[in-house]
Protein backbone atom coordinates (compact mmCIF):
# COMPACT_ATOMS: atom_id res chain seq x y z
CA UNK A 1 0.00 0.00 0.00
CA UNK A 2 1.37 3.18 -0.86
CA UNK A 3 0.99 5.83 2.19
CA UNK A 4 -0.22 9.17 1.52
CA UNK A 5 2.57 11.46 3.01
CA UNK A 6 2.89 15.32 3.85
CA UNK A 7 6.54 16.62 3.38
CA UNK A 8 7.53 19.43 5.99
CA UNK A 9 10.26 21.27 5.03
CA UNK A 10 12.24 22.51 7.94
CA UNK A 11 14.12 26.05 7.98
CA UNK A 12 15.02 25.69 11.51
CA UNK A 13 12.20 26.76 13.74
CA UNK A 14 11.14 25.26 17.32
CA UNK A 15 8.05 24.14 16.04
CA UNK A 16 8.92 21.71 13.12
CA UNK A 17 8.52 18.20 14.96
CA UNK A 18 5.13 19.67 15.88
CA UNK A 19 3.33 19.95 12.68
CA UNK A 20 4.71 16.63 11.86
CA UNK A 21 2.94 15.46 14.95
CA UNK A 22 -0.11 17.03 14.55
CA UNK A 23 -0.43 15.86 11.10
CA UNK A 24 0.00 12.13 12.30
CA UNK A 25 -2.65 12.97 14.57
CA UNK A 26 -4.96 13.01 11.28
CA UNK A 27 -4.08 9.36 10.69
CA UNK A 28 -1.59 10.63 7.80
CA UNK A 29 2.15 10.11 7.25
CA UNK A 30 4.71 13.21 7.44
CA UNK A 31 8.37 13.88 6.93
CA UNK A 32 10.51 16.67 8.01
CA UNK A 33 13.28 17.30 5.55
CA UNK A 34 15.78 20.18 5.97
CA UNK A 35 14.90 23.14 3.39
CA UNK A 36 18.15 22.57 1.68
CA UNK A 37 17.09 19.10 -0.06
CA UNK A 38 17.23 18.72 -3.73
CA UNK A 39 13.86 18.89 -5.27
CA UNK A 40 13.88 15.08 -6.86
CA UNK A 41 14.54 13.84 -3.05
CA UNK A 42 10.87 15.53 -2.31
CA UNK A 43 9.54 13.80 -5.51
CA UNK A 44 10.79 10.69 -4.87
CA UNK A 45 8.47 10.28 -1.80
CA UNK A 46 5.59 11.24 -3.97
CA UNK A 47 4.31 13.70 -1.72
CA UNK A 48 0.61 14.66 -1.32
CA UNK A 49 1.84 18.52 -0.37
CA UNK A 50 4.04 20.20 0.79
CA UNK A 51 4.87 22.32 4.28
CA UNK A 52 7.02 25.25 4.70
CA UNK A 53 8.03 25.79 8.41
CA UNK A 54 8.89 28.92 10.21
CA UNK A 55 12.53 29.50 10.54
CA UNK A 56 14.74 32.06 12.78
CA UNK A 57 16.05 34.02 9.48
CA UNK A 58 15.46 36.58 7.52
CA UNK A 59 14.79 35.78 3.66
CA UNK A 60 17.71 38.71 3.01
CA UNK A 61 19.64 37.10 5.80
CA UNK A 62 23.38 36.41 3.78
CA UNK A 63 22.75 33.06 5.82
CA UNK A 64 19.27 32.34 5.27
CA UNK A 65 18.94 28.58 4.58
CA UNK A 66 19.35 28.32 0.82
CA UNK A 67 16.05 26.38 -0.03
CA UNK A 68 15.16 25.90 -3.97
CA UNK A 69 12.16 27.98 -4.98
CA UNK A 70 11.69 25.26 -7.72
CA UNK A 71 9.96 23.83 -4.62
CA UNK A 72 6.84 26.27 -5.37
CA UNK A 73 6.50 24.99 -8.76
CA UNK A 74 6.59 21.56 -8.12
CA UNK A 75 2.56 21.66 -8.89
CA UNK A 76 1.56 20.61 -5.06
CA UNK A 77 -0.09 22.21 -2.78
CA UNK A 78 1.78 24.30 -0.56
CA UNK A 79 1.38 25.69 2.84
CA UNK A 80 3.80 28.16 4.40
CA UNK A 81 4.02 28.88 8.14
CA UNK A 82 5.53 32.30 9.06
CA UNK A 83 8.51 31.90 7.48
CA UNK A 84 7.50 29.55 4.84
CA UNK A 85 4.72 32.93 4.15
CA UNK A 86 7.95 34.77 3.38
CA UNK A 87 10.21 32.56 1.04
CA UNK A 88 6.89 32.38 -0.46
CA UNK A 89 6.78 36.06 -1.00
CA UNK A 90 9.86 36.99 -1.73
CA UNK A 91 10.28 33.83 -3.91
CA UNK A 92 7.39 34.50 -6.31
CA UNK A 93 7.69 38.47 -6.39
CA UNK A 94 6.29 39.94 -3.39
CA UNK A 95 8.41 42.10 -0.86
CA UNK A 96 9.26 40.96 2.81
CA UNK A 97 10.59 43.94 5.09
CA UNK A 98 10.94 44.10 8.71
CA UNK A 99 8.53 44.80 10.51
CA UNK A 100 7.70 47.85 12.71
CA UNK A 101 5.66 46.63 14.85
CA UNK A 102 7.32 42.70 15.83
CA UNK A 103 4.89 40.40 17.09
CA UNK A 104 5.29 37.38 19.85
CA UNK A 105 2.96 35.86 21.65
CA UNK A 106 -0.89 36.15 21.20
CA UNK A 107 -2.67 37.79 18.52
CA UNK A 108 -5.95 38.45 17.20
CA UNK A 109 -6.16 37.58 13.00
CA UNK A 110 -9.57 38.71 11.18
CA UNK A 111 -10.28 36.34 7.92
CA UNK A 112 -11.08 38.44 5.90
CA UNK A 113 -11.73 36.58 2.54
CA UNK A 114 -13.11 33.34 1.86
CA UNK A 115 -10.65 30.58 0.88
CA UNK A 116 -11.02 26.41 1.71
CA UNK A 117 -7.97 26.48 4.17
CA UNK A 118 -10.33 28.53 6.46
CA UNK A 119 -13.21 25.94 6.00
CA UNK A 120 -15.32 26.02 9.10
CA UNK A 121 -13.16 28.59 10.82
CA UNK A 122 -14.70 31.48 12.62
CA UNK A 123 -14.10 35.03 11.48
CA UNK A 124 -11.67 36.01 13.76
CA UNK A 125 -9.15 33.75 15.34
CA UNK A 126 -6.62 33.86 18.11
CA UNK A 127 -3.17 33.05 17.29
CA UNK A 128 0.52 32.40 18.25
CA UNK A 129 2.72 34.63 16.51
CA UNK A 130 6.80 34.97 16.08
CA UNK A 131 8.25 36.88 13.96
CA UNK A 132 10.14 40.31 12.92
CA UNK A 133 9.97 40.13 9.60
CA UNK A 134 6.22 40.78 7.41
CA UNK A 135 4.86 40.38 3.98
CA UNK A 136 4.78 44.53 2.78
CA UNK A 137 3.50 43.52 -0.82
CA UNK A 138 1.97 40.26 -1.83
CA UNK A 139 3.60 38.71 -5.24
CA UNK A 140 1.19 38.80 -8.19
CA UNK A 141 -2.17 36.73 -8.44
CA UNK A 142 -1.77 36.43 -4.79
CA UNK A 143 -4.67 37.64 -2.16
CA UNK A 144 -4.65 38.81 1.13
CA UNK A 145 -7.39 36.21 2.93
CA UNK A 146 -6.43 37.32 7.33
CA UNK A 147 -4.74 40.09 9.13
CA UNK A 148 -3.85 41.63 12.23
CA UNK A 149 -3.83 45.16 13.04
CA UNK A 150 -0.06 45.32 12.14
CA UNK A 151 0.45 42.63 9.20
CA UNK A 152 -0.29 40.30 6.86
CA UNK A 153 -1.75 37.50 8.22
CA UNK A 154 -2.76 34.52 5.82
CA UNK A 155 -2.49 34.62 1.62
CA UNK A 156 -3.52 32.74 -0.82
CA UNK A 157 -3.08 31.63 -5.09
CA UNK A 158 -6.08 29.34 -5.02
CA UNK A 159 -5.35 28.27 -8.78
CA UNK A 160 -1.38 27.35 -7.50
CA UNK A 161 -2.62 25.94 -4.48
CA UNK A 162 -0.40 27.79 -2.36
CA UNK A 163 -1.52 29.36 0.96
CA UNK A 164 0.77 30.76 3.50
CA UNK A 165 0.08 31.91 7.36
CA UNK A 166 1.97 34.18 9.29
CA UNK A 167 0.76 32.62 12.55
CA UNK A 168 1.45 29.39 13.70
CA UNK A 169 -0.98 26.90 13.20
CA UNK A 170 0.29 24.20 15.03
CA UNK A 171 0.85 25.11 18.20
CA UNK A 172 -1.70 24.43 21.28
CA UNK A 173 -2.14 28.60 21.69
CA UNK A 174 -3.36 28.69 18.04
CA UNK A 175 -7.40 28.26 18.96
CA UNK A 176 -8.77 26.35 15.53
CA UNK A 177 -5.07 25.54 14.18
CA UNK A 178 -5.77 21.65 13.86
CA UNK A 179 -8.90 22.11 11.64
CA UNK A 180 -6.75 24.84 9.42
CA UNK A 181 -3.93 21.81 9.47
CA UNK A 182 -6.55 19.22 8.66
CA UNK A 183 -8.20 21.19 5.70
CA UNK A 184 -5.06 21.65 3.88
CA UNK A 185 -3.78 17.84 5.02
CA UNK A 186 -7.45 16.51 4.09
CA UNK A 187 -9.32 18.53 2.40
CA UNK A 188 -6.57 20.38 -0.33
CA UNK A 189 -3.77 17.73 -0.63
CA UNK A 190 -6.60 14.92 -0.49
CA UNK A 191 -4.07 12.99 2.02
CA UNK A 192 -6.07 9.67 2.94
CA UNK A 193 -5.69 8.95 6.54
CA UNK A 194 -4.10 5.52 6.10
CA UNK A 195 -0.94 6.17 8.63
CA UNK A 196 -2.90 3.51 11.03
CA UNK A 197 -1.51 1.72 13.86
CA UNK A 198 -2.60 -1.82 11.96
CA UNK A 199 -0.77 -0.63 9.02
CA UNK A 200 2.33 0.38 10.39
CA UNK A 201 2.65 -2.96 12.41
CA UNK A 202 2.00 -5.10 9.20
CA UNK A 203 4.17 -3.11 6.81
CA UNK A 204 6.51 -2.56 9.54
CA UNK A 205 6.38 -6.92 10.27
CA UNK A 206 6.33 -7.51 6.54
CA UNK A 207 9.76 -5.02 6.03
CA UNK A 208 11.86 -6.57 8.83
CA UNK A 209 10.67 -10.31 7.40
CA UNK A 210 12.19 -9.43 4.22
CA UNK A 211 15.46 -7.66 5.44
CA UNK A 212 16.23 -10.54 7.86
CA UNK A 213 15.26 -13.38 6.29
CA UNK A 214 16.74 -16.44 8.04
CA UNK A 215 19.18 -14.19 10.54
CA UNK A 216 18.99 -13.89 13.81
CA UNK A 217 19.29 -10.33 15.88
CA UNK A 218 20.42 -8.96 19.20
CA UNK A 219 18.41 -6.72 21.07
CA UNK A 220 19.52 -4.40 24.16
CA UNK A 221 16.49 -3.90 26.30
CA UNK A 222 16.44 -0.90 28.94
CA UNK A 223 12.75 -1.52 30.11
CA UNK A 224 11.55 1.62 28.98
CA UNK A 225 8.99 1.70 26.22
CA UNK A 226 11.04 2.25 23.17
CA UNK A 227 13.46 -0.79 23.07
CA UNK A 228 10.56 -2.99 24.90
CA UNK A 229 8.29 -1.88 21.77
CA UNK A 230 11.35 -2.49 19.37
CA UNK A 231 11.44 -6.01 20.95
CA UNK A 232 8.42 -7.08 20.61
CA UNK A 233 7.52 -5.75 17.03
CA UNK A 234 11.71 -7.83 15.96
CA UNK A 235 10.08 -10.79 17.78
CA UNK A 236 6.82 -11.18 16.12
CA UNK A 237 8.61 -10.96 12.73
CA UNK A 238 11.57 -13.41 13.44
CA UNK A 239 10.25 -15.37 16.85
CA UNK A 240 13.02 -17.42 18.38
CA UNK A 241 15.70 -15.80 16.51
CA UNK A 242 15.81 -12.42 18.43
CA UNK A 243 17.75 -12.89 22.23
CA UNK A 244 17.29 -9.55 23.96
CA UNK A 245 20.19 -8.54 26.09
CA UNK A 246 18.95 -6.09 29.83
CA UNK A 247 22.14 -5.43 31.89
CA UNK A 248 21.94 -4.10 34.93
CA UNK A 249 24.22 -1.93 35.44
CA UNK A 250 23.98 -1.12 39.34
CA UNK A 251 21.71 2.39 38.80
CA UNK A 252 18.32 0.74 37.93
CA UNK A 253 15.03 1.40 40.28
CA UNK A 254 13.87 -0.37 43.19
CA UNK A 255 13.25 -4.18 42.42
CA UNK A 256 13.56 -3.01 38.44
CA UNK A 257 16.11 -5.70 37.46
CA UNK A 258 13.52 -8.68 38.69
CA UNK A 259 10.41 -6.79 37.36
CA UNK A 260 11.82 -6.14 34.08
CA UNK A 261 12.57 -9.55 33.17
CA UNK A 262 9.77 -10.77 34.92
CA UNK A 263 7.54 -8.98 32.56
CA UNK A 264 9.69 -9.06 29.44
CA UNK A 265 9.57 -13.15 29.88
CA UNK A 266 5.90 -13.79 31.21
CA UNK A 267 4.21 -10.82 29.18
CA UNK A 268 6.02 -10.14 26.46
CA UNK A 269 7.77 -13.64 25.41
CA UNK A 270 10.63 -12.33 24.60
CA UNK A 271 14.06 -14.42 25.03
CA UNK A 272 15.89 -12.53 27.53
CA UNK A 273 19.71 -13.03 29.00
CA UNK A 274 20.11 -11.05 32.05
CA UNK A 275 23.10 -9.80 33.03
CA UNK A 276 23.91 -8.20 36.20
CA UNK A 277 26.65 -5.71 35.86
CA UNK A 278 26.20 -3.74 39.02
CA UNK A 279 29.31 -4.22 40.41
CA UNK A 280 31.65 -3.57 37.42
CA UNK A 281 29.77 -0.13 36.94
CA UNK A 282 30.08 0.76 40.47
CA UNK A 283 33.51 -0.10 40.09
CA UNK A 284 34.05 2.47 36.95
CA UNK A 285 32.27 5.21 38.86
CA UNK A 286 33.99 5.38 42.07
CA UNK A 287 35.41 8.61 42.40
CA UNK A 288 33.56 10.50 39.48
CA UNK A 289 31.97 13.22 40.13
CA UNK A 290 31.43 15.38 37.13
CA UNK A 291 28.18 14.47 34.97
CA UNK A 292 29.64 13.86 31.86
CA UNK A 293 32.49 11.34 33.21
CA UNK A 294 29.63 9.77 34.67
CA UNK A 295 28.03 9.27 31.45
CA UNK A 296 30.89 8.20 29.50
CA UNK A 297 32.09 5.48 32.39
CA UNK A 298 28.61 4.36 32.26
CA UNK A 299 28.34 4.62 28.25
CA UNK A 300 31.39 2.65 27.79
CA UNK A 301 30.96 0.22 30.03
CA UNK A 302 27.42 -0.99 28.80
CA UNK A 303 29.46 -1.06 25.08
CA UNK A 304 31.77 -3.21 26.95
CA UNK A 305 29.01 -5.86 29.19
CA UNK A 306 26.64 -5.55 25.86
CA UNK A 307 29.96 -6.53 23.66
CA UNK A 308 30.51 -9.69 26.30
CA UNK A 309 27.34 -11.28 26.43
CA UNK A 310 26.34 -10.65 22.58
CA UNK A 311 30.00 -12.48 21.38
CA UNK A 312 28.73 -15.31 23.75
CA UNK A 313 25.53 -15.43 21.92
CA UNK A 314 27.27 -15.01 18.93
CA UNK A 315 29.54 -17.91 19.57
CA UNK A 316 26.63 -20.21 20.87
CA UNK A 317 24.49 -19.43 17.52
CA UNK A 318 27.47 -19.83 15.48
CA UNK A 319 28.72 -23.33 17.11
CA UNK A 320 24.95 -24.44 16.14
CA UNK A 321 25.22 -23.02 12.47
CA UNK A 322 23.52 -19.96 12.52
CA UNK A 323 25.32 -16.06 12.58
CA UNK A 324 23.78 -12.99 14.49
CA UNK A 325 23.78 -10.27 11.67
CA UNK A 326 21.51 -7.78 13.24
CA UNK A 327 21.28 -5.20 16.27
CA UNK A 328 17.59 -3.85 17.20
CA UNK A 329 17.20 -0.65 17.94
CA UNK A 330 14.60 1.64 19.49
CA UNK A 331 15.72 5.22 17.47
CA UNK A 332 12.84 7.44 17.30
CA UNK A 333 12.02 10.25 14.85
CA UNK A 334 12.90 12.80 16.56
CA UNK A 335 17.01 11.66 17.17
CA UNK A 336 16.71 10.86 13.40
CA UNK A 337 15.30 14.46 12.38
CA UNK A 338 17.61 15.98 15.17
CA UNK A 339 20.80 14.36 13.08
CA UNK A 340 19.80 15.59 9.99
CA UNK A 341 18.14 19.02 10.96
CA UNK A 342 19.12 22.59 8.93
CA UNK A 343 20.95 23.39 11.72
CA UNK A 344 23.34 20.57 11.93
CA UNK A 345 23.26 18.35 14.29
CA UNK A 346 22.33 20.48 17.26
CA UNK A 347 25.25 21.46 19.86
CA UNK A 348 25.33 17.97 22.09
CA UNK A 349 24.11 19.65 25.47
CA UNK A 350 24.59 16.17 27.42
CA UNK A 351 25.60 13.49 25.85
CA UNK A 352 23.23 10.96 25.76
CA UNK A 353 24.05 7.37 26.21
CA UNK A 354 21.53 5.31 25.05
CA UNK A 355 21.08 1.38 25.24
CA UNK A 356 22.66 -0.65 22.48
CA UNK A 357 26.46 -0.14 21.41
CA UNK A 358 27.60 -1.45 18.25
CA UNK A 359 30.06 -4.30 19.15
CA UNK A 360 32.86 -2.99 16.19
CA UNK A 361 34.09 -6.09 15.16
CA UNK A 362 30.38 -8.01 14.82
CA UNK A 363 29.80 -6.02 11.97
CA UNK A 364 25.95 -6.14 12.67
CA UNK A 365 23.56 -4.68 11.14
CA UNK A 366 21.17 -2.33 12.35
CA UNK A 367 17.20 -2.56 12.28
CA UNK A 368 15.40 0.41 13.71
CA UNK A 369 11.77 -0.44 13.34
CA UNK A 370 10.55 2.60 15.41
CA UNK A 371 12.83 5.09 13.18
CA UNK A 372 9.81 7.24 11.77
CA UNK A 373 7.76 6.97 14.97
CA UNK A 374 7.05 9.84 17.89
CA UNK A 375 6.59 8.53 21.42
CA UNK A 376 3.49 8.96 21.62
CA UNK A 377 3.28 6.74 18.17
CA UNK A 378 5.33 4.07 19.68
CA UNK A 379 2.81 3.85 22.56
CA UNK A 380 -0.33 3.65 20.46
CA UNK A 381 2.26 0.67 18.43
CA UNK A 382 2.40 -0.78 21.88
CA UNK A 383 -0.72 -1.01 23.05
CA UNK A 384 -1.93 -2.34 19.49
CA UNK A 385 0.48 -5.06 19.83
CA UNK A 386 -0.84 -6.10 23.11
CA UNK A 387 1.82 -4.75 25.18
CA UNK A 388 0.40 -4.46 29.16
CA UNK A 389 -0.11 -0.65 29.69
CA UNK A 390 2.18 -1.08 33.16
CA UNK A 391 5.34 -0.75 30.50
CA UNK A 392 3.25 1.13 27.34
CA UNK A 393 2.64 4.37 30.21
CA UNK A 394 6.41 4.09 31.72
CA UNK A 395 7.79 7.33 32.05
CA UNK A 396 11.00 8.06 30.11
CA UNK A 397 14.54 7.30 32.36
CA UNK A 398 17.76 8.19 31.59
CA UNK A 399 20.28 5.63 30.04
CA UNK A 400 22.68 6.66 33.00
CA UNK A 401 19.50 5.75 35.45
CA UNK A 402 20.12 6.90 39.17
CA UNK A 403 23.58 8.09 38.66
CA UNK A 404 22.58 11.35 36.85
CA UNK A 405 19.95 11.62 39.85
CA UNK A 406 23.27 11.37 42.57
CA UNK A 407 24.99 14.24 42.67
CA UNK A 408 28.52 13.91 43.65
CA UNK A 409 30.04 10.14 44.12
CA UNK A 410 27.92 7.32 43.32
CA UNK A 411 28.26 4.78 45.50
CA UNK A 412 26.09 1.34 46.30
CA UNK A 413 24.83 3.22 49.37
CA UNK A 414 23.42 6.19 48.04
CA UNK A 415 22.31 4.25 45.13
CA UNK A 416 19.90 2.27 47.89
CA UNK A 417 19.22 5.43 49.53
CA UNK A 418 17.87 7.14 46.42
CA UNK A 419 16.25 3.96 45.25
CA UNK A 420 14.07 4.14 48.37
CA UNK A 421 12.76 7.35 47.97
CA UNK A 422 12.32 7.52 44.13
CA UNK A 423 10.07 4.17 45.16
CA UNK A 424 8.17 6.97 47.27
CA UNK A 425 8.35 9.54 45.13
CA UNK A 426 6.98 7.04 42.46
CA UNK A 427 4.13 5.43 44.68
CA UNK A 428 2.43 8.31 45.67
CA UNK A 429 2.33 9.96 42.17
CA UNK A 430 0.71 7.38 41.48
CA UNK A 431 -1.65 7.34 44.17
CA UNK A 432 -3.07 10.35 43.37
CA UNK A 433 -3.52 9.20 39.37
CA UNK A 434 -0.92 11.84 38.56
CA UNK A 435 1.43 9.18 37.07
CA UNK A 436 0.48 9.54 33.54
CA UNK A 437 -0.51 12.96 33.06
CA UNK A 438 2.96 14.03 34.32
CA UNK A 439 5.97 13.61 31.89
CA UNK A 440 8.41 12.36 34.88
CA UNK A 441 8.55 12.06 38.09
CA UNK A 442 11.37 11.48 40.58
CA UNK A 443 13.32 11.60 43.21
CA UNK A 444 17.32 13.29 43.40
CA UNK A 445 19.74 13.07 45.92
CA UNK A 446 21.68 16.29 46.56
CA UNK A 447 25.64 15.71 48.04
CA UNK A 448 24.16 18.48 50.29
CA UNK A 449 24.07 17.50 54.43
CA UNK A 450 21.68 19.97 57.01
CA UNK A 451 20.71 19.73 60.34
CA UNK A 452 17.42 18.12 61.70
CA UNK A 453 15.62 16.79 64.75
CA UNK A 454 13.93 13.78 64.95
CA UNK A 455 12.51 12.43 67.87
CA UNK A 456 14.59 14.25 70.44
CA UNK A 457 17.61 13.06 68.34
CA UNK A 458 19.71 15.60 65.84
CA UNK A 459 20.34 14.53 62.67
CA UNK A 460 22.73 15.43 60.42
CA UNK A 461 21.99 13.69 56.68
CA UNK A 462 21.48 14.58 52.83
CA UNK A 463 18.36 16.64 51.11
CA UNK A 464 16.42 15.07 48.36
CA UNK A 465 14.78 17.03 45.53
CA UNK A 466 12.04 16.11 43.80
CA UNK A 467 11.41 16.73 40.57
CA UNK A 468 7.79 16.20 38.67
CA UNK A 469 7.74 17.79 35.09
CA UNK A 470 5.07 18.56 32.41
CA UNK A 471 6.25 17.87 28.85
CA UNK A 472 5.14 16.82 25.66
CA UNK A 473 8.26 15.44 24.35
CA UNK A 474 10.90 15.90 27.12
CA UNK A 475 12.23 18.94 24.93
CA UNK A 476 10.55 21.86 26.97
CA UNK A 477 9.31 21.52 30.41
CA UNK A 478 7.66 22.88 32.69
CA UNK A 479 7.75 22.08 36.57
CA UNK A 480 4.65 20.64 37.43
CA UNK A 481 2.35 22.50 40.03
CA UNK A 482 1.50 19.16 42.26
CA UNK A 483 -0.66 19.83 45.06
CA UNK A 484 0.52 20.46 48.70
CA UNK A 485 -0.68 17.63 50.13
CA UNK A 486 0.79 15.71 47.76
CA UNK A 487 3.90 17.03 49.05
CA UNK A 488 3.58 16.94 52.33
CA UNK A 489 2.51 13.11 51.88
CA UNK A 490 5.96 12.39 49.94
CA UNK A 491 7.88 14.61 51.61
CA UNK A 492 6.91 13.15 55.38
CA UNK A 493 7.64 9.52 53.79
CA UNK A 494 10.48 9.89 52.65
CA UNK A 495 12.22 11.28 55.71
CA UNK A 496 10.42 8.60 57.99
CA UNK A 497 10.99 5.83 55.88
CA UNK A 498 14.46 6.56 54.31
CA UNK A 499 17.60 6.11 56.60
CA UNK A 500 20.06 9.09 55.56
CA UNK A 501 17.50 11.91 53.87
CA UNK A 502 15.95 14.19 56.52
CA UNK A 503 15.21 17.25 54.37
CA UNK A 504 12.97 17.47 51.00
CA UNK A 505 12.97 20.41 48.76
CA UNK A 506 10.94 20.55 45.43
CA UNK A 507 12.35 21.82 42.09
CA UNK A 508 10.40 24.48 40.65
CA UNK A 509 12.26 25.40 37.90
CA UNK A 510 11.51 24.91 33.94
CA UNK A 511 13.53 23.98 31.15
CA UNK A 512 15.11 26.08 29.41
CA UNK A 513 16.50 26.82 31.33
CA UNK A 514 17.05 23.99 33.60
CA UNK A 515 17.22 20.49 32.09
CA UNK A 516 14.86 17.75 32.97
CA UNK A 517 17.94 15.53 34.99
CA UNK A 518 19.79 17.48 37.50
CA UNK A 519 23.27 15.87 35.67
P1 LIG B 1 17.21 16.57 29.95
O1 LIG B 1 17.77 16.28 31.29
O2 LIG B 1 18.25 16.71 28.88
O3 LIG B 1 16.36 15.29 29.55
O4 LIG B 1 16.25 17.72 29.97
C1 LIG B 1 15.43 15.22 28.49
C2 LIG B 1 14.85 13.84 28.50
O5 LIG B 1 15.84 12.88 28.14
C3 LIG B 1 16.04 11.95 29.18
N1 LIG B 1 17.47 11.71 29.26
C4 LIG B 1 18.08 10.64 28.74
N2 LIG B 1 17.59 9.57 28.09
N3 LIG B 1 19.75 8.71 27.89
C5 LIG B 1 18.42 8.60 27.68
O6 LIG B 1 18.00 7.60 27.11
C6 LIG B 1 20.31 9.76 28.52
O7 LIG B 1 21.52 9.84 28.69
C7 LIG B 1 19.43 10.77 28.97
N4 LIG B 1 19.62 11.94 29.62
C8 LIG B 1 18.41 12.50 29.80
C9 LIG B 1 15.48 12.61 30.42
O8 LIG B 1 15.09 11.64 31.38
C10 LIG B 1 14.33 13.39 29.86
O9 LIG B 1 13.21 12.59 29.63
Amino acid sequence: MDTSTIVILDFGSQYTQLIARRIREFDVFSVVLPCTVPVEQIQALNPKGLILSGGPCSVYDADSPAADPAVLSLGLPVLGICYGLQFITHHLGGKVESAEQREYGHAEVSLVRETPLFRGLTGSMSVWMSHGDHAAELPDGFVLVAETANAVAGIAHEEKRIWAVQFHPEVAHTKQGTQLLRNFVLDLCGATPDWTPEHFIQSTLERIQALVGNGHAICGLSGGVDSSVAAVLVAKAIGERLTCIFVDNGVLRKDEFAKVQKSMREQLGLNVVAVDASQRFLAKLAGVTDPEQKRKAIGNEFIAVFDDEAKKIFEAERSAGEEIAWLVQGTLYPDVIESSSVKGPSQTIKSHHNVGGLPADMKLKLIEPLRDLFKDEVRRIGRDLGMPDEIIERQPFPGPGLAVRILGEVTAERVAILQEADAIVVDEIRKAGLYRKVWQSFAVLLPVKSVGVMGDQRTYANTCAIRAVESEDGMTADWAPLPYELLRTISSRIISEVRGINRVVYDITSKPPGTIEWE
